[in-house]
C-alpha cells in the first residue's frame, strides 16, 4: 500500500486477534521509532516493550487503558527530562511512536495510542528511573474489529494559508 493509503486508512485498534506479533514485524517497528528525528539528534527516549501478561493486566486497570490486557504487546514511550532534553523530548519521543504506529499499519499490525493512565503508578510498575516522563502507551496487536471511520474536522476548520 503507497504510505499515503497507510497514514490515511489507519484507525486506533482496540480489540485485538489471540496472535503474536512476531519478532520480525516487532524489530521493523521498534527499528521505524529508532529513526525518527530528534532536537539535536539527542534521540532523547526509551520504550518499553511490555509482553508480560501480569504487567499488562496491571495497566489495565483504568477506564482508558483496558484494551492493554488483549494486546500482545504494548510499548511504553519514555522521555528524558534532564535540561539539555526536557524542551524537545515529548515531540522527539512522540514521532517515534507514531513512526512505529505507521509501521504497524503498514505491515497490518493495529494500535491504539493511550493517554489515560495513572504515571506514578506506571513508573513505579515499570522501575523507569525519576528523570525520565512517560509520554504514552501505545497498544498493538493483529485487528480483531473494523472500527467505523471516525470524523475529522473539515480541512478549512483546521488549515489556513499565511495568516491564522
Ligand atoms: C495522545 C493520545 C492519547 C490517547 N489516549 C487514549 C486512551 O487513553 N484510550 C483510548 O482508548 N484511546 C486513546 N487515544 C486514541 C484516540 O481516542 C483516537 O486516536 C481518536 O479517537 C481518533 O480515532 P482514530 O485514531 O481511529 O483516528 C489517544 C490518542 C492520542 C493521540
Amino acid at each position: 500500500m503507497p504510505l499515503v493509503n497507510v497514514i490515511l486508512s489507519r484507525r486506533s485498534i482496540r480489540q485485538y486477534q489471540h496472535k503474536e506479533i512476531p519478532r520480525d514485524a516487532l524489530n521493523k517497528i521498534l527499528e521505524a521509532g529508532r529513526q525518527a528525528p530528534s532536537a539535536m539528534n539527542r534521540q532523547p527516549w526509551h520504550f518499553i516493550v511490555v509482553t508480560d501478561a501480569e504487567i499488562k493486566k496491571e495497566l489495565s486497570k483504568w477506564l482508558f487503558t483496558k484494551h492493554i490486557k488483549d494486546s500482545p504487546v504494548t510499548i511504553v514511550g519514555c522521555a528524558k527530562t534532564s535540561f539539555l532534553d526536557r524542551k524537545w523530548s515529548t515531540i522527539g519521543t512522540s514521532i517515534a511512536l507514531q513512526n512505529m504506529v505507521i509501521t504497524a499499519w503498514a505491515l497490518g499490525i493495529g494500535s491504539c495510542w493511550i493517554g489515560g493512565f495513572k504515571e506514578d503508578k506506571v513508573k513505579r510498575l515499570l522501575r523507569i528511573p525519576d528523570k525520565w516522563k512517560i509520554v504514552a502507551l501505545v497498544t498493538f496487536g493483529y485487528p480483531a474489529e473494523t472500527p467505523h471511520v471516525k470524523r475529522k474536522k473539515p480541512i478549512g476548520k483546521v488549515v489556513s494559508f499565511n495568516k491564522f
